[in-house]
């Protein structure tokens, strides 16, 4: 016994390992109940009494030394293997994920919401199944006047009152006849025109509309905020050009131009070589509005805009056709 005690240690001082399957071998032999230890302790039991502290301290000698000598190897086998694992990973091959990306519309609206909220701007929606009064009437215009024909309405043939919302300024009154100003909101959404679909329109699009009013809002303000937005929007050297308009909820009405960034102004197709692209109609809110809704138009005054989303969509990322948006084809969603 005393051989294969002083046998066992100088076994456990040599021994080495370094993979997994070496490490196991270690513990069956020296530390599991059915390893080399169980011997030796029920060969202990034969040893003759006057012999039993010698031999009791050689065996735990040797019981501390498996041990400590197993807590080795276990380390020396995992740095072994946690290299291994590294060395095995290719870091040049394609990762798996496909994650997908937001509509490129979507993209273009949520930085409009970031840049007018910053502005103190808050967002509000209105439904896009209306009534006249609402997409019409309150927005100043007249019974059968020709104005309500530039929009090619969809009417909703069960009740000629109920139509498809032409333009998001049918929020404007939503949000005006149920509270009192200030009002300080951009109204995003999807509105419908009978148009014949092609490369420039579409029977439906989006747009947003802002609206702004409170006590002395002027046309100044109107300007201000649009400049930074289209100085945000497009680049910070973009200039704003507001051309005289007409828009029957609106007295002063302009269309805002700007300067076209991808030529920066020397005239290319994109701007049909004027150096200006439009994106949108403005102007200050016109008092009978104000009045349709309840609100003092001596007190009170305001401005409204309203943008094309798709138009802001198309030149900030120079798209040639309208239809690309509603067409769900990955190649050209995948871009973005
Ligand atoms: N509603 C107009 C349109 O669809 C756009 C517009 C023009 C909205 C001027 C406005 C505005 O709020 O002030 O063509």
């Amino acid at each position: 016994m005393k051989e294969k005690i002083e046998q066992y240690l100088k076994e456990i001082d040599e021994l080495t390992a370094s993979t997994k399957d070496e490490l196991e071998a270690f513990r069956l032999k020296f530390i599991s109940r059915k390893g080399v230890m169980n011997d030796l302790f029920n060969s202990f039991k034969e040893v003759p009494n006057e012999q039993k502290k010698e031999f009791g301290a050689k065996l735990n000698v040797l019981k501390e030394k498996a041990q400590s000598k197993f807590q080795e190897l276990i380390e020396v086998v995992n740095t072994a293997s946690s290299k291994e694992e590294a060395g095995s990973i290719d870091v040049t091959l394609p990762s798996f994920t496909n994650t997908g990306s937001l509509h490129p519309l979507t993209k273009t609206k949520n930085r409009i919401i970031q840049i007018f909220e910053r502005q103190g701007f808050s967002v509000a929606e209105g439904p896009e199944i209306e009534d006249d009064f609402h997409n019409f009437t309150a927005l100043n215009f007249p019974e059968n006047h020709p104005a309500r024909e530039m929009q090619d309405t969809y009417f909703i043939t069960k009740n000629p009152d109920t139509l498809l919302r032409t333009h998001t300024s049918n929020v404007q009154i939503r949000l005006m006849e149920h509270g009192q100003p200030p009002f300080r909101s951009i109204m995003p959404g999807r509105v419908y025109r009978n148009e014949a679909i092609s490369a420039r329109a579409h029977c439906f699009f989006n747009q947003v509309e802002g609206l702004y009013v409170d006590k002395e809002v002027s046309f100044k303000d109107l300007k201000q905020t649009l400049y930074h937005f289209a100085k945000e929007m497009f680049g910070k050297d973009t200039q704003v050009r507001f051309r005289p308009s007409f828009f029957p909820f609106t007295e002063p009405s302009a269309e805002i131009d700007i300067s076209c960034f991808i030529c920066k102004g020397d005239g290319c197709k994109i701007c049909k070589h004027t150096g200006w692209v439009e994106i949108g109609g403005s102007g200050m809110v016109d008092p009978n509005v104000l009045e349709a809704c309840g609100i003092d138009s001596k007190e009170y005054s305001g401005f409204a805009f309203g943008m094309g989303i798709e138009r802001i969509t198309m030149l900030k990322y120079q798209i040639d056709d309208i239809r690309l948006f509603s067409e769900n084809d990955m190649r050209f969603l995948s871009q973005f």
